[in-house]
């Protein structure tokens, strides 16, 4: 779900893809932008949104939203992770996008597990994904949101954390090359970025 959508219509949700039986589905809300990004929390339905993508200051806004505080960290990544592993504990699975920095992802699961988690599993697991350097860089604009999409693709396909954010940073750096904010070169799953496991770095992992 984009964050654009009026505030009634997630309310009652009156537009096509927000009838009221979906909202027992799972939602995947890319915040947009730092005041819209808690929207669907007002609205009876915040339950729903089970994956979020906000950056680093619309997760800082949806913290402050749940009363969620974290120690004042020096490091943007640091900071990103320690709130990302509190929010998890009101939406159970957390995109931080970070810019040139990548990705933190935060949910309780291992990497090479598919979503959503079909286990009991309690442990919260906080991982950095950097992201690959892109050259000659046209356009920052909508890399956030294509990253959702190839995320959702992956999520949709039962595919691993580890692919679904392969296939998310390699539709993000599409749109990095493109002049327009939804890239003109979309690819397929012959492409090998659904065969290749995002590499990254474990930040928490308390077990
Ligand atoms: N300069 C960059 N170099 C490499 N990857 C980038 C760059 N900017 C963005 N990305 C990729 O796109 C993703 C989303 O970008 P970001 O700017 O953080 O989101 P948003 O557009 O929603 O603010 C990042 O997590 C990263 O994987
Ligand atoms: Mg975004």
């Amino acid at each position: 779900m984009f964050a654009n959508y009026p505030r009634p219509s997630m309310h009652y949700g009156n537009t096509a893809s927000l009838q009221p039986s979906n909202w027992s589905s799972m939602v995947f809300y890319e915040p947009t932008d730092v005041e819209i990004s808690t929207k669907p929390f007002e609205t009876n339905h915040g339950k729903a949104v089970k994956y979020i993508s906000p950056n680093l200051e619309e997760l800082k806004f949806i913290c402050s939203y749940f009363n969620i505080t974290a120690k004042n960290e020096f490091c943007k990544m640091r900071q990103a992770a320690s709130l990302a592993e509190k929010i998890v504990n009101y939406v159970d699975n957390v995109f931080v996008t970070l810019g040139s920095d990548g990705l933190i992802v935060s949910r309780k699961g291992a990497a090479k597990e598919s979503f959503p988690m079909k286990n009991n599993e309690q442990i919260i697991q906080v991982r950095h994904y950097p992201a690959n350097t892109v050259e000659n860089i046209v356009n920052v604009s909508g890399a956030g949101d294509n990253l959702a999409s190839g995320l959702i693709a992956g999520i949709l396909c039962g595919l691993s954390e580890e692919i679904s954010i392969s296939i998310g940073m390699e539709a993000a750096k599409t749109a990095l090359k493109s002049e327009s904010a939804v890239s003109q070169k979309i690819f397929d799953k012959y492409h090998f970025c659904w065969n290749t496991p995002a590499q990254y770095v474990s930040v928490i992992n308390k077990s």
